[in-house]
């Protein structure tokens, strides 16, 4: 039995089928590669020391999914592909709707259609909007999200939700990740952001490898110890095997299960500012300008859900994201561009 992992090719995706391997999880990897590349599976390949299988396609192609649901025996779906630029999302709702919620439609009718009711889906913390509780509890009422790409992951939350009212065979884990930042320790694979990154750690590394001449921190003036805004990062491998953990409890539990993967500690921009100083080795240029539209002050998670019910905790610490960021970044200025 395999498991269909749809973004496989993507950050988070390429590092999960890192922890599948690992744990002796078979799979195929379903991506249309528009923002990845298949450099990545060939280094995950080197990393795992066996072939990927790869099937090159689009979540919304019904006739392909049909044909993977019939030529794989598939158990389960990890279902990472959509697109996740905030920012984009608020120029162009539509794309961002039609990609992810209806692409995610047309997978859970595929799935449905071969029988197929164990999915895993990639959610975020962005669906608490501004949360109303600090840390935030899976129980924290899901705000309003702040934009298209927000609303879209509660969409299909939602949706399967609903698939679970109806069917009682769906075993679903919605996984609201906080700040997935590193990379995998070999350096080979990690996050290759088109263009200027809109992310924090993608920002900072790529000054410090000389890419970018400054970063600007977003807001001074936050209710925060030092005035910037703080957020739970999380290690990319810790929240990569997080899914691993979700695939296993869903192997004994029907329904909906909902996990926040954070680790529970927030810190700050400055604190990200030092802590990457202080690894590296390296200055960061930074500037403090007006907070950025949208942005919350303090958002972290608790994580003791997670830990509860799927024996899941976070392992590697601040310095570990940082120095596997930064071994990422400086091996591979341009991410996988060069090899495109
Ligand atoms: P990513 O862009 O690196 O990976 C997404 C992958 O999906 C890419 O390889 C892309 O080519 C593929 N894809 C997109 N649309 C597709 C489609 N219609 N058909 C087939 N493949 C398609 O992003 P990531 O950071 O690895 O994120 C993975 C998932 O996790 C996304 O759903 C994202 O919204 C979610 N998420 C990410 C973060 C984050 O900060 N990185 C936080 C919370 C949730
Ligand atoms: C972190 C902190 C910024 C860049 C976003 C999405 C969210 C999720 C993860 C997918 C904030 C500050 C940032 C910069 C800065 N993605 N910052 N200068 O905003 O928590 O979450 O990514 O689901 O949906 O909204 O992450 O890394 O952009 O920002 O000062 O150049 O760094 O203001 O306080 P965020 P981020």
């Amino acid at each position: 039995m395999k498991i269909l992992v749809t973004g496989g090719a993507g950050y988070i995706g390429s590092h999960t089928l890192v922890e599948l391997a690992a744990a002796e999880f078979d799979f195929v990897v379903l991506d249309n590669l528009c923002n990845s590349s298949l450099v990545s599976l060939q280094r995950v390949e080197a990393i795992i020391g066996k072939p990927v299988t790869f099937v090159e396609g689009d979540i919304h192609d019904a006739a392909l999914l049909k044909q993977v649901f019939a030529d794989y025996s598939i158990a389960a779906v990890v279902h990472f592909a959509g697109l996740k630029s905030v920012g984009e999302s608020v120029a162009q709702p539509l794309r961002y709707y039609e990609n992810n919620v209806y692409g995610s439609q047309v997978l859970f009718k595929a799935m449905t259609d071969a029988g197929v009711f164990n999915v895993v889906f990639s959610s975020s913390a962005t669906v608490y909007g501004e949360p109303a509780e600090i840390p935030i509890s899976e129980n924290c009422p899901v705000g309003r999200p702040i934009n298209p790409y927000g609303r879209s992951k509660l969409m299909v939350e939602d949706i399967l939700c609903d698939l679970a009212i109806a069917d009682p065979r769906w075993r679903i884990a919605l996984l609201r990740y906080f700040n997935p930042v590193g990379a995998h320790e070999s350096g080979t694979i990690g996050e290759g952001p088109n263009g200027i990154p809109n992310n924090l750690l993608p920002f900072i590394t790529q000054v410090a490898v000389g890419k970018l001449p400054q970063l600007s921190v977003f807001g001074g003036d936050y209710p925060t110890h030092d005035g910037t805004g703080i957020r739970d990062y999380i290690h990319v491998v810790d929240l990569a095997q997080g899914h691993v953990a979700a695939l296993r409890y869903l192997q004994d539990h029907t329904g909906v299960h909902t996990w926040n993967l954070g680790t529970g500690q927030g810190y700050s921009v400055l604190d990200m500012i030092k802590a990457f100083e202080a690894t590296s080795g390296v200055s960061v240029p930074y500037k403090v300008v007006g907070r950025r539209d949208g942005d919350i002050a303090v958002c972290y998670s608790n994580p003791a859900k997670a830990m509860a019910e799927l024996g899941w905790q976070a392992q590697l610490g601040l310095e570990r994201m940082i120095a596997d960021a930064w071994r990422w970044q400086s091996h591979n200025p341009s991410g996988y561009k060069d090899e495109r």
